[in-house]
């Protein structure tokens, strides 16, 4: 029986990239903008443990999983999923060599995972459908708008571009995991409510505790440029917006966006000499 969705010529592949980053992060690598710089390292603090719970709520389920496919896309989300926890781990250690006190900022987010590791194992899984859909989201406008990015150092560019990559083609592996497993359209809509509250609020206050570090939280240009960035042009989370709310449509399936030719495109651009495929833990 078919249960994956996801379509044909998308592979959900673990890559081994080496990223050195250490010596970028020591900067404002995001157009020397201590704002933008920030909110994506405050993203970067919530993948290691974020990512293993998504490892963690899907694996639960993979034994009834009856379908080849899905079971070897099971395989390469958990790869993947593994080696961006691995690169983010380091990332996030390059940021306490910066001095910035990441034990710290991390406690209120270890408390939250904690808990989430209690919840049972359905609502897991969908808390886990719904972070993914942020991060497919987030990572369709980011391939999409190279030009977000062009501010920020070769290195960085290249590390973002990776999972976004990745998380575009792992992208409905939870989902097609629930809908088989649970399939409980009304749980999925409602714990997402609960994914939005808590990624916004952890993204928030992730960025605050930097800006904070930096000695900028309370600097209004700081917090224009900020707000222009997020809000106002490019706007990355307003032109997000749409695409968001789509997950509480009834019916609503990660694929019926379908950006495999974005993918394409994009996978060109990762350079293969770097690269070398992944085993699949
Ligand atoms: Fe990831
Ligand atoms: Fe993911």
């Amino acid at each position: 029986m078919t249960i994956s969705s996801t379509p044909e010529g998308v592979s959900v592949t673990p890559r081994h990239l080496d990223f050195d980053v250490s010596a970028d992060l020591k900067t404002d690598w995001h157009s020397n903008d201590a704002f933008r710089t920030a909110f994506f390292n405050a993203l970067s603090l919530q993948f290691p443990e974020g990512e293993q719970q998504f490892i963690d709520a899907v694996r639960h389920y993979r034994d009834r999983i009856g379908d080849p496919k899905l079971q070897a896309e099971i395989r390469g989300f958990i790869g993947q999923e593994g080696l961006h926890g691995r690169e983010h781990r380091a990332y996030n250690e390059a940021l306490k060599a910066r001095g910035y006190d990441i034990d710290a900022i991390d406690a209120r987010f270890h408390r939250h995972v904690a808990w989430v590791g209690r919840l049972p194992a359905s609502r897991r899984l969908a808390g886990t459908c719904g972070a993914e859909h942020y991060t497919a989201v987030l990572a369709n406008a980011l391939l999409s708008h190279p030009e977000w990015m062009a501010g920020a150092t070769p290195a960085m560019q290249a590390l973002w571009r990776w999972h976004a990559i990745e998380e575009t083609e792992h992208k409905a592996v939870a989902f097609d995991v629930y809908r088989h497993c649970i399939g409980d359209e009304r749980l999925r809509r409602i714990v997402f409510l609960y994914v939005t509250y808590n990624f916004f609020k952890f993204t928030f206050l992730n960025t605050c505790s930097l800006l904070k570090a930096d000695g900028k939280l309370w600097s209004l240009k700081t917090w224009l440029g900020g707000l222009n960035f997020l809000w106002g042009r490019p706007g990355i989370i307003r032109r997000c917006l749409p695409d968001f709310l789509a997950y509480l449509r009834k019916g609503f399936h990660p694929w019926q966006q379908d950006n495999r030719e974005l993918l394409r495109h994009q996978l060109g651009a990762l350079s293969p000499g770097s690269m070398r495929d992944g085993v699949a833990r």
